[in-house]
């Protein structure tokens, strides 16, 4: 064998141990990424930098969907509710509430086009000092809190209903509102 056959040998052996080589770095990552997750011990074992920066990137990822979650939480509930549920959830308010437009005010105040009106603004009902100070108008959010718990949400309201606690049910009845004021224009 001549010098230079030997070393177009050696040269494939290199070559196959670097492939190798780089199979297994890739492997081991993937297999830290899945497996170890968050464990950073156990992804220092090995190839610290590329475990290190796989793991990092999980974390920001991961922690941005909690903050989302639980910011717009009421708002998703609300884009899937159920608007025949929430008709039915209505039925607590319309001893006090009409909806219809030019409805009559009763113990509280005509509730038409209520999702993004002015708080407190039907003329001639009587509204408490406590809810007209409350300014701004009512979106999704905001009748989502009061509707949970009108007298914390408004300390002072004068509207003797104690909420609604469940959040699904809430939200059917927010979508309901909702639906009715942009299919009746
Ligand atoms: C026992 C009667 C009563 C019931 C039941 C009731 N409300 Fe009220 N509601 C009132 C009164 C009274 C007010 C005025 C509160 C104030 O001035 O502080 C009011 C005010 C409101 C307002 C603010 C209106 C505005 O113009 O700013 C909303 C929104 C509202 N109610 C929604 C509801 C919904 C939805 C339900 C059913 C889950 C409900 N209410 C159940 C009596 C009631």
């Amino acid at each position: 064998m001549s010098a230079f056959e030997l070393n177009k040998v050696a040269g494939a052996v290199l070559f196959a141990a670097l492939v190798a080589m780089i199979a297994y770095i890739a492997a081991k990552n993937v297999f830290d990424s899945h497996t170890v997750g968050h464990d950073v011990f156990s992804a220092n074992d090995h190839y610290p930098v590329p475990g290190n920066m796989l793991n990092e990137i999980e974390e920001i990822d991961l922690s941005n969907k909690e903050e989302e979650a639980i910011e717009v939480s009421f708002l998703d509930l609300v884009s899937t509710a159920g608007i025949e549920s929430g008709k039915k959830v209505f039925k607590k308010c319309a001893a006090c509430h009409t909806i219809d437009s030019n409805g009559a005010n009763k113990a509280g105040p005509n509730l038409w086009k209520i999702v993004g009106r002015q708080v407190a603004s039907i003329d001639g009902f009587g509204y408490s000092e406590a809810l007209k100070s409350l300014g701004g108008i009512w979106d999704v959010e905001r009748l989502g809190a009061f509707l949970l718990n009108p007298k914390e949400y408004v300390p002072g309201t004068k509207m003797g209903f104690s909420g609604i606690k469940k959040d699904r049910k809430r939200a059917d009845l927010v979508r309901f509102l909702i639906t009715l004021d942009t299919e009746s224009k």
